[in-house]
């Protein structure tokens, strides 16, 4: 749902100097799972690999919108090195035995349609936290942050085959309309006008 390369003029979003780091924080899934949610660091890496090792072929092609058995790497450096202010990568970590393990992950950067002010996000649960409100908690802090960082939409490319995610899409209060020009895909996309409503908050 993210491409990998970015548009080679960037945004107005906030400069870098005067944005504030996003402060790590433990919830409460619906399930009764705690898991920290946090900006990711360069350290996380081989968790990062880990994570979509352990993805089946079809949360992979959901995720990706292709059959892919490895990450690209100049997607997997872009993401493990957010440009502050234009991009953001938010992981929700457990405790495992070599330290964590990484269940979810969600990030935005600027979107390369034609609309400069919006940013394009995907997110990604591990198949054994899903419907826990993982994701929702992931979205919804993505919603804030990029609202924060001056962009007024979020958006993201769909797979019309992606029930879950349009579900959720259509739940957070995203329109959900076909992609212009791309069969089979949708696009989700929401407003961020200051002072909208914020996201619906269930979880955390
Ligand atoms: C889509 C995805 C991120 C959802 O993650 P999740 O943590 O399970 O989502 P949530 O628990 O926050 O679900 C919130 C709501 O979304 C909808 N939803 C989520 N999964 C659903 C499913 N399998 N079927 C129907 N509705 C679903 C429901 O309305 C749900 O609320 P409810 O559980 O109270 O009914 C997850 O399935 C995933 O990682 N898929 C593979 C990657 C992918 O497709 N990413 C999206 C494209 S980038």
């Amino acid at each position: 749902m993210i491409s990998t390369d970015g548009p080679e003029t960037v945004p107005r979003a906030r400069p870098a100097a005067t944005r504030s780091r996003y402060r790590p924080r433990r919830i409460r899934l619906r399930d009764g799972r705690e898991v920290t949610l946090r900006e990711i660091r360069e350290t996380d890496e081989s968790e990062i690999l880990e994570a979509f090792e352990r993805l089946s072929d079809e949360s992979r092609y959901s995720r990706f919108m292709q059959h892919k058995k490895r990450i690209d790497p100049a997607a997997l450096e872009r993401g493990l090195h957010p440009r502050a202010g234009l991009d953001f990568v938010l992981v929700a970590t457990t405790p495992a035995q070599d330290g964590i393990d990484i269940v979810g992950a969600a990030q935005y950067l600027p979107s390369q349609s034609t609309d400069a002010r919006a940013c394009e996000f995907a997110v990604t649960v591990a198949e054994d936290w899903r419907r826990t409100g993982l994701a929702t908690a992931l979205i919804s802090r993505l919603v804030r942050r990029a609202r924060r960082d001056g962009y007024q939409a979020i958006e993201g490319r769909v797979l019309a085959s992606n029930l879950p995610m349009i579900a959720l899409a259509r739940d957070m209060r995203f329109d959900v309309e076909p992609a212009t020009g791309e069969t089979g895909t949708l696009l989700v996309r929401r407003a961020l006008m200051a002072g909208a409503a914020p996201a619906r908050r269930r979880y955390a």
